[in-house]
């Protein structure tokens, strides 16, 4: 099977979309509905086209990464605020999660515009811009055959292009084989957030 790997386009929405929530079942984003789930993708390929990536196979998405330069929560938040309050009124049980607290948090924060440094300084160096590998997901039929490891490498290497010298991105502490996809392509945990089960990875590109 031959794989390819391109950017993403308006034409991707659905089957990106479908594929998302194929791939995160339990997650806040699935829960909160494809018309959410699309507006997604649609934040992504519109403000961040150079880090917006499919993976197509024999002509099929199978997989799909999305980042962004800066903070994009709060951004893709008022972006999709209709589409999160929709989420909400259609699956209450949202409203009634374990995370509930947290949920909120985020959400009454992304309400506000956030002052996200883009760049980082280690005393002499150059400035770094930074971006955030913001999701990546496979076909679960299709997993386990590279692809992730195309998606993460083309990720990069637009990154590279776009002058980024610093990645990061975050992922479940217990989600491990998204953490050896990151360990095997070089990147290393630099924080851990124990409120969330989350763990912090960071990759500088050279
Ligand atoms: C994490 C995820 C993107 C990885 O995608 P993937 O396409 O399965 O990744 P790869 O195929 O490149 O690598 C996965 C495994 O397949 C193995 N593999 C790669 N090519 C292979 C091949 N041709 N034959 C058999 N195995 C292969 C790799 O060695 C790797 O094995 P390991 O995990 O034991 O080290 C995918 O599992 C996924 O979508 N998960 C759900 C969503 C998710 O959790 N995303 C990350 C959140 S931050």
């Amino acid at each position: 099977m031959k794989h390819i790997v391109e950017r993403m386009q308006l034409t991707d929405i659905t089957a990106a979309a479908r594929l998302h929530c194929l791939a995160f079942p339990d997650s806040r984003s699935t829960k909160l509905g494809k018309p959410y789930v699309r507006k997604m993708f649609r934040w992504f390929i519109t403000q961040q086209p150079v880090l917006s990536l499919v993976a197509r196979t024999d002509g099929e998405i199978s997989g799909y990464v999305v980042g962004a330069v800066g903070g994009y929560g709060r951004k893709l938040f008022r972006y999709a605020f209709f589409e999160v309050l929709l989420g909400l009124l259609i699956h209450p049980g949202l409203w009634f999660q374990s995370e509930t607290f947290l949920l909120w948090r985020s959400y009454l924060k992304g309400l506000f515009p956030q002052k996200t440094s883009n760049t980082a300084q280690f005393g002499d160096e150059p400035v770094l811009v930074r971006a955030a590998l913001a999701g990546i997901g496979v076909d679960p039929g299709q997993q386990r055959q590279g692809i992730g490891s195309l998606l993460v490498a083309a990720f990069e290497k637009s990154a590279k292009e776009l002058g980024v010298g610093q990645l990061t991105l975050s992922v479940d502490k217990d989600n491990a084989s998204a953490r050896r996809l990151y360990d095997r392509h070089g990147w290393f945990v630099d924080n851990e957030n124990k409120e969330a089960n989350t763990v912090h990875y960071m990759k500088v590109i050279d």
